[in-house]
């Protein structure tokens, strides 16, 4: 774990540690990539991207696979333009796509307290899928208000505010390439 600080230059004064580095981020991608693979490879699946956050995990997940799958986004929110989650989830752009029947697999950046992804696993077994999984990037248990069963983690990380990678602070911060922290 490297804790090297990082001048910002990004207009804010954070001071940021990289966490995860973008060699070990795709190593976790591939391992991610490999277990999907022997369990969702001839089932079409529809992998469902929670926005923003997931939004550059999905697109170096789906390129690892090299099976017919199909992919959309919901965008949730919680958190707003702060970092203590609100508690209650928003619907802030549904699904496109047909979930009856489908084999869905939920991608994930971040799971903290739980209350996104419980909610989201909720809203879509309503809709009966053939089949429901979770995969995350990062599982910061430590922090759980909800119980969650998660298929494919790849990283846990400790109690610290990340950014990067696609994950904010204030919608700063989703373009690092490395996944960081912030300094309290
Ligand atoms: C963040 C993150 C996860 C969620 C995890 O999303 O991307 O989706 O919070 O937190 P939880 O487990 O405590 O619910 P946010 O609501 O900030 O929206 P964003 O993805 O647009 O940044």
């Amino acid at each position: 774990m490297l804790k090297t600080i990082i001048s910002s230059g990004m207009d804010s004064s954070d001071a940021r540690h990289v966490l995860i580095s973008r060699g070990e981020i795709a190593s976790v991608v591939a391992r991610l990539a490999s277990a999907i693979s022997r369990d969702l490879r001839d089932k079409n699946p529809l992998l469902i991207g929670i926005l923003k956050g997931s939004f550059i995990f999905m697109s170096d997940l789906v390129r690892a696979l090299d099976f017919s799958l199909e992919l959309d986004f919901i965008r949730l929110s919680s958190y707003g333009r702060g970092r203590q989650t609100s508690g209650s989830v928003r619907v802030v752009q549904g699904l496109r796509s047909e979930v009856p029947g489908r084999h869905v697999l939920v991608v994930e950046d971040i799971v903290d307290t739980g209350i996104t992804v419980a909610f989201l696993l909720e809203y879509l077994k309503k809709k009966k899928p053939a089949s429901l999984a979770l995969c995350t990037l990062l599982d910061k248990p430590s922090r759980r208000r909800v119980p969650v069963t998660i298929d494919y983690t790849g990283m846990t990380v400790p109690d610290k505010f990340i950014v990067g990678y696609g994950i904010d602070c204030d919608e700063k911060f989703r373009n690092l390439p490395d996944i960081c922290y912030l300094e309290d």
